[in-house]
């Protein structure tokens, strides 16, 4: 049997590809574009392993899908392929509705293609599953309750209106022509091989190089942050056992303050690589220009996966965030590599 993941060279696709193959040979045909946020040497582990088939390819070449598909014939389709940064999206959203929307769109119609044509127990086993944000649902006030899967879709950026669109059309594609789809719509991810444009491993690359570690606005924006292998353990439980059409929020139950992240980041580092003056990395903290539109706070409720799939995350914020911090300064040759090149035109356009 094989699966088809979309945007496995990037960072959640990647963990997700490391983490089935690690518990299963089920071969996993892996389509990324590999655009500067995929990277190979996430998956240099697998050089030589049969049971992993990366192929160069856009989810928009609805061509080259279909093909893949007919040479394959996975028994499911898991869609992590996207643009993702808001900030990115803030500066140019056009890539954003290429990617998320119409690359989603032609992922989709390569997909039924294929589906209308198998039969039988390959035509009812069959699943398409969608990963998707809680960005979708748009802002919460400090005191309101958290997502649940049935808030309303009210999204603010570029990148979240992008993925709310994607959402629809798979809902349509599930209501108006049977696709067997589910969607999944997490909290911020951190983990192993997450680039460094992102806050997270932005503040330990930072951190260590010895520059601004920058917060935006007065870091008091929260955000719902969930270990990234949670995020794997979570979507192979809705694809073995979620119910066809449903919606399921992931997350790890834990709402932080950005600037209390960084702090925990710097203690952490304070303790495990500390600086030669022996001052702390908190000293290195800079608070800049807030993002336009920022949104103040996200939380998801994931009880219905809980109560219904019986998953929960097996990390909490503590534990994770030690073990990412961990695994940064264990693999300094990786973020050498992703942060060479275009990424520093990113920074400076960005921090400029
Ligand atoms: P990422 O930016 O690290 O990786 C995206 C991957 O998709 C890259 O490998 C890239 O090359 C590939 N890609 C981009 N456009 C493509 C295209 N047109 N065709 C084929 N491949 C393409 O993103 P991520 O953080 O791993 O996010 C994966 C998914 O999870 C996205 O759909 C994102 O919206 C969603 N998500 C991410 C987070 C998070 O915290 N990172 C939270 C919620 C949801
Ligand atoms: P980010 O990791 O970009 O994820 P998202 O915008 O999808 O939530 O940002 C997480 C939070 O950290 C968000 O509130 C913006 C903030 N942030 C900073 O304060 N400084 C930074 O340099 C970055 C990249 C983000």
């Amino acid at each position: 049997m094989t699966i088809l993941v979309t945007g496995g060279a990037g960072f959640i696709g990647g963990n997700f590809v490391l983490d089935w193959l690690a518990q299963s040979d089920e071969k996993v045909i892996n389509l990324d574009k590999l655009t500067y946020a995929g990277n190979l040497d996430s998956l240099r582990s697998l050089d030589g392993d049969a049971r992993h088939v990366f192929v160069h390819a856009d989810i928009g070449d609805r061509e080259k899908v279909e093909a893949l598909l007919a040479e394959h014939q996975p028994r499911a389709i898991l869609n992590f392929a996207a643009e993702s940064h808001v900030d990115r999206s803030i500066h140019g959203p056009g890539e954003f509705i290429q990617t998320n929307i119409v690359g989603t769109f032609n992922l989709l119609e390569a997909t039924r293609a294929y589906w209308g044509g198998l039969e039988g127990e390959a035509k009812a086993a069959f699943r398409f599953l969608h990963v998707s944000t809680d960005e979708v649902y748009g802002s919460l006030e400090p005191q309101a309750p958290a997502f649940t899967e049935q808030h309303r879709y009210e999204p603010n950026s570029p990148y979240s209106a992008s993925k709310a669109a994607s959402d629809h059309l798979v809902r349509a594609y599930h209501h108006t022509y049977g696709l067997p789809v589910l969607t999944t719509n997490c909290s911020n991810n951190y983990g192993p091989y997450h680039f460094p444009e992102k806050l997270i491993p932005l503040v330990i690359h930072n951190a260590l190089a010895g520059k601004p570690l920058p917060i935006y606005g007065d870091g008091q924006q929260i955000r719902d942050w969930l270990y990234v292998k949670d995020h794997c353990s979570a979507i192979r439980r809705v694809l073995e056992s979620g119910t066809l059409g449903e919606t399921y929020n992931v997350g790890g139950w834990n709402e932080k303050a950005n600037l209390d992240v960084v702090h925990t980041l710097c203690a952490i580092l304070d303790e495990l690589q500390p600086r030669s003056d022996a001052q702390s990395y908190k000293t290195q903290i800079t608070f800049v220009k807030d993002r336009p539109g920022h949104d103040k706070r996200y939380a998801i409720d994931a009880s219905k996966l809980e109560r219904e799939l019986g998953w929960k995350p097996a990390e909490t914020f503590e534990t994770g965030i030690r073990k990412t911090v961990q695994w940064y300064l264990a693999n300094q040759d990786w973020v050498q590599n992703v942060t060479s090149g275009n990424y520093r035109n990113w920074v400076e356009k960005q921090y400029a």
